[in-house]
C-alpha cells in the first residue's frame, strides 16, 4: 500500500448487504479500514473512506418478500436501522456512503456496461450452472460439499452449508477470458496487489488455470430486482458486477462535471480495498479485468483479511452466530472494540473472539496499561506542579532512552501500517507505553517530591513522561480516537488540535513549551462492571 503522491490516500470497504443486520464480522473490516483510513490522515494526507450497501440481486429479492414488504422498503429500513447506526457504534469517520440503489451508481453503472458492449468485451450466450444466492455467484463443483443435517445426501456450498440452484439461461457474458494473461502479467509487475502474500499465492494458483467468461445479466422472467442491462432491458445486471462498480461510481465516474472528473483523478486508483478473504477472488481477479476493459487501472492493492471465527466457522448470521457490534460496545465502548480487534487478530489470519480474552486486555493493556499510565502522570503534574509543565534539566540515559523508543515506535508503527499490519502497529506503540510505565517506576517520582534537592530531577521525568504520552495520543488516535480525544484535552491544547500533530514529527522531542497548561483528565478506559451474562 502507498500513498499516490499528489493523490488522497483512498480505501475502501466491501458494501455489505442488508438482508440482514451488521455483525461484529462486518464491523471488522470497517474498523480495519477507518483505522487506515485516520492514521493516513494523522500523516497528514488527504484520506477518503468510502463504504456502503449492496441493495440489489436476488437475496435481497426474497429477504424482502419473506419480510413481506418491497426490495427498496426493505434496504431503506435496514440502511436506516442497522447499517448507518453501525457507523457510530464503533466510530468510523467514513467520507462517503454509498447506496446501490442511488441514481449516481445506476445510472453510471450503465454508463460503464455500455462501453464495454460496445467496444467488444460483452457478448451473448447461454449458461447452465449451479448458482448460490447466498454467495449470488456460480459455484464449480469443487466449489460444493456434501452436506449435513436436513441437506444430506445433497451437494451444498461450502459456505453457506445449502443447497445450490440449477439456473439454464441466456445472458450476457464478459470475457473474462481473455484477462488471464493480461491478471497474471499484472499480478508479476505489481507484486503488492494481492495481499498478505497467502492470498496472492491462492488467487495467482486460480487464474493459472485459466478464466472462464462471466456471465453479467439475469432474464427479468426470474426476477428483477437489479440494474437495467442498458440495450437490453429484459435482462437486468449480474448484483456482482454492479456492486464492484460502487468503487467508482461513488467517486464520480461517468459523470462530466469538471467537478466529478477532478474527484476521479484524485481519488482512483483506490490505496487499498480491504475486503474479507471470503470475496477476495470477486476483488482481485474479476474486478481488475472489469477496469482493464475500460481502460481503467486496477487499485494500487487488495487486501483479505481473515474471518472470525466461531467454534472453528465463519461467524455469520445465516448461522445464528453473529454477534452484534453494540453488545460489545455497550459494555466496553467502542475505542475497546476498535484496540481489541486490531490488536487480538493478526489483520490477514482468522481469529476467534472470546469475552474473556476482550476483558483481560481491556484491564491489562488500555485500563492498566495506558489510561492508568496517563491518570497517574497528570495526577503528579497537579500535585507536584500545580497543573503546570516543568522544564525538563540535563538528560541522563534512562531520559534518553525513552526518547530513543518513542522515535522507534512512531517509525516502526507508521512503516507496520504501510504494510497493512495493524497488529504489529499495535505492538510498536505499545513499546512506548511498557517503557514509560517501566521509566515511573525506576525513576519514582513519588520519591523525587520529598526531597527539595530532587525537585529538578522531578522536572525533567514529568516532562519526559508528559511528552511521551503526547506520543501515544498522536499515534494511538486513529484506533482509539475517543480516549486520545479526552487525553489531548487534558496535555496538548497549548500544541493546537489533535487532528493537526502529524505522526512524521510526533517522534520529535521537546514540543511542549514549559509551563503549558495540563489539565485534569477524564478516566480513559473505567472499570467495567462484568455482568453474569457476558462474564
Ligand atoms: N455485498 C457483498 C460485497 C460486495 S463488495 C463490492 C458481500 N456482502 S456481505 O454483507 O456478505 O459482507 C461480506 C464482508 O463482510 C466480508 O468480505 C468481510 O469483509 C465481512 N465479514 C462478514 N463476515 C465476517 C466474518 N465472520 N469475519 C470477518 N469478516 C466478515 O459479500
Amino acid at each position: 500500500m502507498s500513498a499516490n503522491k499528489g493523490k488522497s490516500f483512498y480505501v475502501t470497504t466491501p458494501i455489505f448487504y442488508v438482508n440482514d443486520a451488521p455483525h461484529i464480522g462486518h464491523a471488522y473490516t470497517e474498523v480495519a479500514a477507518d483505522v487506515l483510513a485516520r492514521w493516513h490522515r494523522q500523516r497528514g494526507e488527504q484520506s477518503f473512506l468510502l463504504t456502503g450497501t449492496d441493495e440489489h440481486g436476488e437475496k435481497i429479492l426474497r429477504t424482502a418478500a419473506a419480510n413481506k414488504t418491497t426490495p427498496q422498503e426493505w434496504a431503506d429500513k435496514l440502511v436506516e436501522e442497522a447499517w448507518l447506526p453501525l457507523l457510530e457504534t464503533i466510530d468510523i469517520n467514513n467520507q462517503d456512503f454509498i447506496r446501490t440503489t442511488e441514481k449516481r451508481h445506476e445510472k453510471n453503472v450503465q454508463v460503464f456496461l455500455q462501453h464495454l458492449y460496445d467496444t467488444g468485451f460483452i457478448y451473448r450466450g447461454s449458461y447452465e450452472g449451479n448458482y448460490c444466492v447466498g454467495c449470488e455467484e456460480y459455484k464449480t463443483e469443487g466449489d460444493l460439499i456434501d452436506g449435513e443435517g436436513d441437506f444430506a445426501g445433497q451437494q451444498v456450498c461450502a459456505i453457506h452449508s445449502k443447497p445450490v440452484e440449477k439456473l439454464q439461461e441466456t445472458n450476457y457474458f464478459f470475457k473474462l477470458s481473455e484477462f488471464t494473461q493480461p491478471l497474471l502479467d499484472f499480478y508479476e509487475a505489481n507484486p503488492n496487489f494481492i495481499q498478505p502474500d497467502s492470498a496472492r499465492n491462492e488467487v495467482v494458483a486460480f487464474v493459472r488455470r485459466g478464466l472462464d467468461d462471466l456471465s453479467i445479466s439475469r432474464s427479468k422472467e426470474k426476477f428483477d430486482w437489479g440494474i437495467d442491462i442498458p440495450w437490453d432491458d429484459s435482462h437486468i445486471t449480474y448484483v456482482w458486477f454492479d456492486a464492484l462498480l460502487n468503487y467508482i461510481t461513488a467517486i464520480g465516474y461517468g459523470e462530466d462535471t469538471a467537478e466529478a472528473k477532478a474527484k476521479f483523478e484524485m481519488l482512483w486508483p483506490a490505496s487499498v480495498q480491504v475486503v474479507g478473504k471470503d470475496i477476495l477472488r470477486f476483488h482481485a481477479v474479476i474486478w481488475p479485468a472489469m477496469l482493464m476493459a475500460a481502460g481503467l487501472a486496477p487499485a494500487n492493492q487488495v487486501f483479505g483479511h481473515g474471518w472470525l471465527l466461531v467454534g472453528g466457522e465463519k461467524m455469520s448470521k445465516s448461522k445464528l452466530t453473529g454477534i452484534a457490534p453494540s453488545q460489545i460496545t455497550d459494555t466496553f465502548g467502542s475505542d475497546a472494540f476498535r484496540y481489541y480487534f486490531m490488536k487480538a487478530i493478526a489483520f490477514g489470519s482468522d481469529g476467534s473472539f472470546s469475552w474473556e480474552d476482550l476483558s483481560a486486555r481491556y484491564q491489562a493493556e488500555l485500563a492498566n496499561g495506558f489510561g492508568n499510565l496517563a491518570s497517574r502522570v497528570i495526577a503528579m503534574v497537579h500535585r507536584y506542579f500545580e497543573g503546570s509543565l516543568p522544564a525538563a534539566g540535563d538528560f541522563t540515559d534512562a531520559d534518553m532512552q525513552v526518547q530513543a523508543i518513542a522515535a522507534a515506535a512512531v517509525a516502526d508503527a507508521d512503516a507496520a501500517i504501510e504494510k497493512v499490519a495493524i497488529q504489529d502497529a499495535l505492538t510498536a506503540i505499545w513499546t512506548l507505553v511498557d517503557e514509560l510505565n517501566n521509566y515511573i517506576t525506576v525513576q519514582e517520582p513519588w520519591v523525587l517530591a520529598k526531597d527539595e534537592a530532587t525537585r529538578g530531577r522531578l522536572a525533567t521525568v514529568l516532562n519526559t513522561t508528559v511528552e511521551g504520552l503526547r506520543v501515544l495520543a498522536i499515534l494511538l488516535n486513529p484506533i482509539t480516537p475517543k480516549a486520545t480525544a479526552k487525553l489531548w484535552a487534558a496535555i496538548g491544547t497549548s500544541l493546537g488540535s489533535l487532528a493537526d500533530q502529524e505522526i512524521g514529527q510526533a517522534g520529535t522531542w521537546g514540543q511542549f513549551q514549559p509551563g503549558a497548561v495540563i489539565s485534569e483528565l477524564e478516566a480513559l478506559f473505567p472499570r467495567i462492571e462484568v455482568s453474569d451474562e457476558n462474564a
